[in-house]
C-alpha cells in the first residue's frame, strides 16, 4: 500500500468527532459541541421514558446500544452561527435524534436486518409489530418536542418526516420504466436520509436564532452531505468487519433492496461485470425462495473489490465537496472549517 493510501485508510478509522475536530484551532469548539453532545443525549434519556414497561423497554433498546449521534453534532455545530447551545438548540436536536431512532426500528423490519448498533435488531427480539409500534412511539415522542416550540418547528418536522418516508417508499417500489436508475436512487438518497441530516443541520440556525439568509445554505449543505453519507453507507453494506459497522454485511444486498455500488454494476457493459450482475440476481432471487443468504458471500466479496465501488466512492467525494461549496455564504472560522471537515469525513469513514 502506498503511504497516502495507507493515510487514507487510517482517516477512515478516525473517529468522525475526530476528523471534524482536527487542528489545534478547533479543540475549544470540540468541548463545547461535546458538552452540547451529553446534553442531548440527556434529553434523550428523559424522553424515553414511557409509562408502559414493555413500551419503556424497547424505546430505550436502540439508544443504549449507541449511535454516533451524527445529527446533534450537526446542529450542535451550526447554532453556533447564531445563539449557541440554548435549551431551544437541545430540544432540537432531541426531536431529530429521536425521528432518527424511529426511523431505524422501521427500516429494519423493511430491510430484514438481524443487527443493528452491534445488537440484535429490535424485530428480532420482539416481532416486527412492536418494532413499528417502538418506532411510532418515537416520532410521537418527537413531535411533542417539536409542538413546544411553535409551527415552524412542527412544519420542520412533518416535512422531514413526509420525504424520509417517500424516500424509503420509491426505494422500495424502485425506479419507472423511463427513469434513469442511478438519478432516481440518488433522489431516494436525498430524500431518505439528506432530508433528516440537512433539517438537522437547520435546527441548528432556526433554533439558535442564527442569520435568516443562511438558513438555506445550511440545509443545502446538510442535504448533500447526507447524500454523500449515506453513498458511504451503501458501500459500507459491503463491509466484510461485521465488528466495525454494527451490521450484518450485505444485509441490504441479499434482501434485494438495491445500492449503489450494485446499480453502477448494472451500467456497465463488460462479460465481466454483467456475469457479476446476473450471479447477484441469481442468489437474490435463491434467497427470497429459502437458499442459505451465505450463497452471496462470495459475489459480494467481487463487487466489493469491483471498479462500480470505487465508482461510488468517488461519487460519495463528488456530493461531499459539493456540500462544501454550499457553504461559501458562511463566514470564515471554526464552524465553517468544521463543516468542512464533516463533509470530508462522511465521505471518507468505515462505519
Ligand atoms: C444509519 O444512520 C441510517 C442511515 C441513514 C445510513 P447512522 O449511520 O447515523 O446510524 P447511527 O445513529 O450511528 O446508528
Ligand atoms: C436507512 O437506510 C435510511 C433510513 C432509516 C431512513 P439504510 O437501510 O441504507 O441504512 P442502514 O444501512 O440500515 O443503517
Ligand atoms: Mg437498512
Ligand atoms: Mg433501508
Amino acid at each position: 500500500m502506498t503511504p497516502s493510501a495507507s493515510n487514507a485508510r487510517l482517516a477512515g478509522k478516525l473517529s468522525l468527532t475526530d476528523r471534524v475536530f482536527a487542528g489545534p484551532r478547533s479543540r475549544r469548539l470540540m468541548a463545547e459541541v461535546e458538552a452540547g453532545l451529553e446534553r442531548v443525549d440527556r434529553s434523550l434519556e428523559r424522553e424515553l421514558h414511557v409509562s408502559d414497561a414493555l413500551a419503556d423497554t424497547t424505546s430505550r433498546y436502540l439508544y443504549e446500544a449507541g449511535g454516533k449521534r451524527v445529527r446533534p453534532m450537526l446542529t450542535l455545530l451550526t447554532c453556533r452561527l447564531g445563539d449557541g447551545a440554548t435549551d431551544d438548540v437541545i430540544e432540537g436536536a432531541t426531536a431529530l435524534e429521536l425521528t432518527h431512532l424511529g426511523s431505524l426500528y422501521h427500516d429494519d423490519v423493511m430491510d430484514a436486518a438481524d443487527k443493528r448498533r452491534g445488537v440484535p435488531s429490535a424485530h428480532a427480539v420482539w416481532g416486527n409489530s412492536i418494532a413499528i409500534l417502538t418506532g411510532d412511539l418515537l416520532f410521537s415522542r418527537a413531535s411533542q418536542i417539536m409542538a413546544r416550540h411553535g409551527e415552524r418547528a412542527i412544519r420542520l418536522q412533518a416535512d422531514t418526516f413526509e420525504r424520509l418516508v417517500l424516500g424509503q417508499m420509491h426505494e422500495t417500489v424502485g425506479p419507472q420504466e423511463d427513469d434513469d436508475p442511478v438519478a432516481f436512487y440518488l433522489q431516494v438518497l436525498a430524500d431518505k436520509t439528506g432530508s433528516l441530516i440537512a433539517a438537522a443541520a437547520q435546527t441548528g440556525v432556526i433554533f439558535g436564532n442564527g442569520p435568516r439568509e443562511l438558513e438555506q445554505p445550511i440545509f443545502e449543505f446538510g442535504e448533500k452531505a447526507g447524500v454523500a453519507f449515506q453513498l458511504l453507507d451503501d458501500v459500507i453494506d459491503l463491509s466484510a468487519d461485521a465488528d466495525e459497522t454494527g451490521k450484518v454485511p450485505g444485509t441490504d444486498l441479499r434482501a434485494g433492496v438495491p445500492t449503489m455500488p450494485y446499480l453502477v454494476l448494472g451500467q456497465r457493459s463488460d462479460a465481466a461485470s454483467v456475469d457479476l450482475h446476473e450471479r447477484i440476481d441469481d442468489g437474490v432471487a435463491r434467497i427470497a425462495d429459502g437458499a442459505d443468504p451465505s450463497i452471496l458471500d462470495e459475489p459480494l466479496a467481487e463487487l466489493r473489490g469491483h471498479e462500480a465501488t470505487q465508482a461510488t466512492l468517488d461519487l460519495a467525494h463528488a456530493w461531499s465537496r459539493s456540500a462544501v461549496d454550499a457553504l461559501a455564504p458562511l463566514p470564515d472560522g471554526p464552524v465553517r472549517e468544521a463543516l468542512t471537515r464533516f463533509a470530508e469525513a462522511v465521505a471518507d469513514r468505515s462505519s
